[in-house]
């Protein structure tokens, strides 16, 4: 059955298109000169190819191996992979055990317990703080202590809506110490968002702090909690964990709320651990789809370990001494494996940064990376986009020797970007890694490796190992061979990092993954690949947006947009947009007697970040009279996102909409 979301493949960003030619980048001498740089992992296309051809021929062979070599299990396991798409049963590593904390600080506390784990560096450049492995192990035992206290037992799910702070990865690690189930919220959710994230996962403990600190700003968290929690949705929470980052004097509700720094107080450092199954659940981590309500993806301990593990170290060429450095935020997934579970797993230097690439001043990322010899450093588009206008000066003024691998994620990256990363940053002598996912890959699927791949910009490149991807055609599901044709992007096997379920709603994870081409797990984006096996990412082709990098369902902003009463119906679309990628537009039609105030607009736009947050504010509100829409009542969207990219001289057949004359009026508007 082909994908049954409207059909926007090829819509937007043919990034290769607009290219006159394309460059081919080899691989920087320097990190092949071992008297300059560490010899890499791979350092060869062949030896990548054989590696690739071995782990996608002989799957239990070769993760096997891996599983083995960069993971310590508790009791090992004698299956490797198991189960398929279509039976919807896909595990790895049954029968062996495993916890993710132990891999991730105990083995390296144990043996080394002074080395750095964490770079805390904060707001403000002056407060920079060093967390050892040993130091983080103690806390993280206080910790699962205090959980255990409070009844917290292997299995329950644990929120946690916390800001950029070393104790938000403490308590994500004392929950897999425990067994327990962190479901962490991106602390920019409103507060009904983080209500239906807490409803939705029954957690009984809630961590936080008292408040935030971004930019030179203090950041309501405790008051969006209570916010939330006020809700009967929220009954089952019966405590709350303040950590006082600002010391502002939050109110504490009797009986519920406990402050971090009391109960840790009184806890011992020493917490034995839990021996997980490797597929008991490790997290859950929510997740926009075309669709309804939000998803809690499924992430399970010993597969999504090893993705972490083996992509931190092949992909971003991770050696010993690194420090490695990424900024995206912890409560999103790249956050969860590229901070904490991948980096500290190898046992390297993390780098956690809570402030703004431009606080105080733009050139806050290149001072971070000079004044803590970042090795690896990985960011997402727009942020290079954002800094790239503000000139280039901000860069040349820091050291950005000690750098080696740079890396992009979230969103296709232009090819202008790329090329300023490459020379700006990476002074032509790093390894560039646009690297290609999503939440439900668990971890990077499509990359370059630094020590052996050519790169071209604005390529994702290819498959990591055991990744084989397939474009199919969207409306036959029949599978695309032809050179630079677009299709949708597709993974036949499972790998070990893939999220195994939604929560608690298994089918609805096969509906949406694994049914809609059968045999194959369905990314959502489209795809084409070049004449040299080149992965070219086109961007979502279902009904996901993504703003900054943040992935946001039209669905939930148009029933945010609905619940407003003066809205009659709302359909959203994403219109290119040189800065953010994408950028919300927002059509909106009114009952018959709504107040058009002038502040309608703003209000609108309000109710958005109230009902789910600031990042998913639309851009652009275009009140229109009537939508475009089929005979049978249905808004045709594809002719909203073809006039909003500028695209209305193409809108092919409109004979089939219910009354095409609405088109004219709209076009004018959009485009006065
Ligand atoms: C997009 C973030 C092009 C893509 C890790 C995907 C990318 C969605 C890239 C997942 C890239 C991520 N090139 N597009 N290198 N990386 N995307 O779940 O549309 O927040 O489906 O995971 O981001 O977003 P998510």
């Amino acid at each position: 059955m082909p994908h049954s979301t409207e059909n926007n493949v090829a819509a937007e960003q043919p990034v290769q298109d607009k290219l006159p030619e394309i460059i081919t980048h080899p691989v920087p001498s320097r990190l092949l000169d071992s008297k300059q740089c560490p010899t890499p992992h791979i350092n060869s296309m062949e030896q990548y190819r054989s590696m690739w051809k071995e782990s996608v021929e002989e799957p239990n062979k070769f993760f096997g191996n891996l599983a083995r070599d960069l993971l310590s299990w508790d009791k090992p396991f004698e299956t490797v992979s198991h189960g398929s798409f279509e039976d919807g049963d896909v595990a790895w590593f049954l029968e062996g055990e495993l916890n993710a904390c132990y891999n991730a600080v105990d083995r390296h506390a144990l043996k080394n317990p002074d080395k750095i784990a964490i770079i805390h560096e904060g707001d403000e450049p002056a407060d920079v703080r060093h967390i050892s492995y040993g130091e983080l192990l103690r806390d993280v035992c206080r910790m699962a202590n205090v959980l255990k206290g409070l009844g917290v037992r292997k299995g329950d799910n644990v929120a946690i809506y916390m800001p950029m702070i070393p104790e938000t990865m403490i308590a994500i690690l004392a929950c897999a110490r425990i067994g327990a189930i962190h479901s962490v919220v991106f602390a920019g959710f409103s507060a009904e968002s983080l209500l239906d994230r807490v409803a939705d996962c029954g957690a009984h403990i809630v961590i936080t702090s008292d408040e935030g600190r971004r930019g030179g700003r203090n950041i309501a968290t405790k008051s969006i909690v209570d916010n939330a929690l006020a809700k009967e949705e929220a009954h089952q929470v019966e405590h709350v964990i303040v950590y006082q980052r600002t010391g502002s004097g939050v109110p504490m509700m009797e009986n519920r709320d406990l402050w971090w720094h009391e109960e840790m107080e009184k806890a011992r450092p020493v917490c034995s651990y839990e021996k997980m199954s490797a597929e008991d659940p490790l997290f859950l981590l929510y997740t926009s789809g075309s669709t309804g309500a939000p998803k809690g993806i499924v992430h399970t301990t010993g597969g999504y370990l090893l993705g972490a593990a083996a992509t931190v170290k092949y992909i971003f060429d991770v050696h010993e001494d690194d420090v490695y450095a990424c900024m995206a935020d912890i409560g999103w997934v790249t956050g969860h494996t590229y901070i904490l579970y991948g980096p500290l797993t190898l046992g390297v230097t993390t780098v956690l940064f809570e402030s703004t690439p431009t606080y105080p001043t733009p050139a806050r990322f290149w001072e971070l990376i000079d004044k803590h010899k970042v090795t690896q450093f990985y960011t997402a588009p727009t942020a290079i986009r954002a800094l790239q206008r503000l000139g280039d000066q901000w860069v040349d003024e820091c050291d950005l020797s000690s750098l080696r691998v740079i890396g992009s994620v979230g969103e296709p990256i232009n090819p202008e970007a790329w090329n300023w990363y490459n020379e700006k940053v990476g002074k032509g002598r790093c390894a560039v890694v646009d690297t290609y996912w999503q939440t439900e890959t668990g971890s990077i699927i499509i990359s370059p490796l630094p020590g052996c791949t050519p790169t071209k910009a604005g390529s994702a490149t290819l498959p990591f190992f055991g990744i084989q991807p397939v474009l199919l055609d969207p409306a036959t599901g029949a599978k695309i061979d032809k050179i630079d044709e677009t299709g949708v992007l597709a993974i036949k096997n499972p790998w070990p990092s893939m999220a195994r379920s939604i929560y608690q709603n298994h089918s609805r994870f096969l509906d949406t993954y694994v049914k809609a081409y059968p045999g194959h797990y369905f990314t959502g984006d489209g795809a084409s690949i070049d004449k040299d096996g080149y992965i070219w990412i086109r961007g979502r082709v279902d009904d996901v947006i993504n703003v900054s990098g943040h992935r946001l369902s039209t669905a939930e902003i148009e029933s945010a947009l609905s619940s407003h009463n003066s809205v009659s119906e709302a359909a959203v679309v994403g219109a290119h947009d040189d800065l953010t990628g994408q950028a919300i537009h927002a059509f909106v039609s009114l009952k018959p007697h709504a107040n058009v105030s002038d502040g309608l607009d703003r209000e609108l736009v309000l109710t958005v970040r109230k009902i789910i947050g600031p990042f998913a504010a639309p851009k652009r509100i275009h009140i229109v009279r009537e939508h475009p829409k089929t005979r049978s009542g249905k808004i045709v969207r594809r002719i909203l996102r073809k006039i909003v990219n500028g695209e209305h001289n193409q809108l092919g057949d409109t004979s089939t909409l219910a009354d095409p004359s609405v088109i004219p009026s709209i076009v004018s508007q959009v485009h006065q």
